[in-house]
């Protein structure tokens, strides 16, 4: 996990209820930590007899709150106040696991606790998560007290069903950190720079079918175009993804899944329309097989030759909607090259009218395809061109979001 920009920062309480799923806090403490936010964890007497507060201070670095009568152990706030100094700090309050207990606290306002007075004092975003065993979540009791707190605006992360601690399939998992996390950027994100921009971002390789088994495709991941989405969304935009990766999408991202060049291009032009910008991270398939097989190929002792044809370009049709309709506002491109890096990417931003190439050289082992880092050229439609060193795709999808943002300012 590396640093992210949307939580540097960020003054997070994380509070944790009596849970077996207490555990799983532990990792989004240390997550969220490491991403770059404070996390301040805020512990109930039950969260107590399943993780010490002391593992939570180890991977958040900061005390840990366990009791409202008792001053904290640095001593940062007189004790019958902290509830309040936690609370008004604070950017979000995430309790995770949210026990049926806890939740019916807060929706009646009780406050006997640590946790509960904290999050009576507090005035920031809500998040819950609610992690319980034996068909309690279903309870009448616990869906009114949960869509009480949703009226007031908390959000809710529905649980995961699954194996539960009692032996039971069901409703009641707390989903895992990667999960949270994204409901935690989304939540922070909103608001942000592109609020109210609707940004459209491809992502993978496409795959052109040969006959119901095969297909021709190529290295793309989608990682980048996936890493671009999640900058979007921490940016508060309204995101669009349309993807041929096999990747989870960013929570808060509509996500279209696509397989061949043809369905994306269909998929893009119903969506640019009112759009403020079009990034298209996506590796589309130049050739596709002519005929598609409705039966598997059978092998026999001849070489096999298979015409291809041209696929459409979709930056080309996009670039021709935009004559007509002004949509979308800007259209970032990608370019992969294996040579002349500088040459064949300045010519592509011309031809494809876009205000914004990424340039990668794929030859290098640590950038461009299937890897976590990449480096590339930032060419813009003025003759500049900035250098982006080897780095995070998540770095790169941060500085191409930033960029977006400051050509639609
Ligand atoms: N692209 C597209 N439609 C295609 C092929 C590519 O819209 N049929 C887009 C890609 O998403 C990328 C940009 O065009 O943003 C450049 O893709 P790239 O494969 O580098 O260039 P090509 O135009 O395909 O040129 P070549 O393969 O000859 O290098």
């Amino acid at each position: 996990m590396t640093a992210i920009a949307l939580l540097r920062g960020k003054r997070i309480i994380l509070g944790v209820c009596g849970s077996i799923a207490a555990y799983k806090a532990l990792d989004l403490a240390s997550k969220l930590t490491q991403a770059g936010a404070l996390v301040d964890v805020v512990m109930t007497d039950a969260a107590q007899r399943f993780v010490s507060p002391l593992s939570f201070q180890a991977v958040s670095g900061r005390p840990v709150y366990t009791d409202m009568w008792r001053a904290d152990s640095a001593g940062a706030l007189p004790s019958h106040i902290a509830h309040v100094g936690l609370a008004e700090g604070a950017d979000l309050l995430m309790i995770a696991p949210a026990t049926a207990n806890t939740i019916a606290k807060l929706a009646h306002g009780l406050a006997d606790d640590m946790l509960s007075v904290t999050a009576l004092a507090s005035r920031s975003p809500l998040l819950i998560a609610p992690a319980m065993d034996g068909g309690m979540g279903e309870h009448p009791a616990t869906r009114a007290n949960l869509k009480t707190l949703q009226q007031r605006g908390a959000r809710v992360i529905e649980p995961e069903t699954g194996r539960l601690a009692s032996g039971l399939l069901g409703a009641g998992r707390l989903p895992e950190t990667a999960t949270l996390m994204g409901h935690i950027r989304r939540t922070l994100g909103a608001g942000g720079a592109l609020a109210g921009h609707k940004l459209v971002v491809t992502a993978g390789g496409t795959r052109e079918a040969l006959d119901p088994v095969r297909f021709i495709s190529n290295r793309s991941s989608g990682k980048q175009g996936t890493a671009i989405a999640q900058a979007a969304v921490d940016a508060g935009a309204d995101v669009v993804l349309i993807t041929a990766a096999r990747l989870p999408p960013p929570i808060g991202a509509a996500e279209i899944r696509v397989d061949a060049a043809e369905a994306m291009k269909a998929a893009v032009l119903n969506h640019v329309d009112e759009s403020s910008a079009l990034i298209m991270a996506a590796a589309v398939a130049d050739y596709r097989p002519r005929a598609v097989s409705a039966q598997k190929i059978k092998k026999s002792g001849e070489a096999l030759t298979l015409p291809l044809e041209r696929t459409a370009d979709i930056l080309q049709a996009v670039k021709a909607r935009r004559q007509e309709t002004g949509y979308p506002k800007i259209v970032v491109g990608f370019a992969a090259e294996s040579e002349n890096l500088l040459e064949n990417a300045s010519r592509k931003l011309k031809s494809k009218g876009l205000d914004l190439l990424i340039a990668n050289d794929i030859s290098d082992a640590d950038a461009g395809f299937a890897v976590d880092t990449n480096r590339a050229l930032a060419l813009d439609k003025d003759g500049g061109v900035h250098k982006i060193d080897l780095t995070s795709k998540a770095a790169i999808g941060e500085i191409i979001i930033g960029r977006v943002g400051a050509l639609l300012a």
